[in-house]
């Protein structure tokens, strides 16, 4: 299903395409893939260049996706559970010196965002997931206490709505939608819009 941004200015197709979709098909994703998904994220800036994001790759079938599984509210994981692949996002909180690296979760979403792009390009859609339980996660990956599990995504092909269960199907048709302008760009003062738009 497409489900395009409704946009007032012309933006990159692939920005415009993409959306977190809750239907995936069985297609398993291809591990050429994987691999430049991954390049793309590790080519994300950040402060520093401290590169304070690391990923847990679950394939289905495998215990690293049962583990992924396991940490996620139910809502999510009736849907989830049709992806081929869940990764579970983890960031670094301390730097060098391990004093609070105040950008981690910055960083971290930072290259989230370059890897979903890439995803997109390859045909892939991503649907991240805040609904889980970081205690679990950190406890089946042992997960030390400089690091902090942030985010799950869960990645594959886009299939139709009706392979998802029935409450889930009205949403996965929901309209998309965005705050205008006038509500995050400002100018002069916070708050006040911007004459650009
Ligand atoms: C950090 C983060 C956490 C999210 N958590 C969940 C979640 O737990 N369950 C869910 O179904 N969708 C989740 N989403 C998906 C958002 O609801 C979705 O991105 C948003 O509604 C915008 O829709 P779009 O991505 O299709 O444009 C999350 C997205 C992000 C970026």
């Amino acid at each position: 299903m497409e489900k395009p941004a409704k946009t007032k200015y012309d933006i990159h197709p692939l920005i415009k395409r993409r959306w977190s979709p809750r239907a995936f098909s069985d297609n398993i994703v291809e591990k050429e893939k994987l691999q430049r998904i991954f390049e793309a994220a590790r080519w994300a800036p950040s402060s520093f260049n401290q590169q304070p994001w690391k990923y847990i790759v679950g394939v289905k079938g495998s215990d690293s996706y049962n583990k992924i599984i396991d940490t996620l509210i139910e809502f999510n994981r009736q849907w989830a559970k049709l992806a081929p692949v869940l990764v579970m996002v983890i960031g670094k909180k301390v730097d060098q010196k391990n004093r609070p690296n105040l950008t981690y979760q910055y960083d971290t979403g930072q290259s989230v965002a370059y890897l979903t792009l890439q995803a997109m390009h390859e045909g892939l859609f991503m649907h991240q997931m805040g609904g889980f339980k970081p205690s679990k996660a950190s406890e089946y990956f042992s997960i030390d206490d400089e690091h902090d599990p942030i985010v799950v995504f869960a990645i594959g092909y886009i299939a139709s709505y009706d392979r998802l269960p029935e409450k889930y199907q009205e949403i996965e048709k929901a309209e998309r939608t965005r705050k205008n302008f006038d509500e995050f760009v400002f100018e002069n003062k916070f708050g006040k819009k911007s004459e650009i738009f």
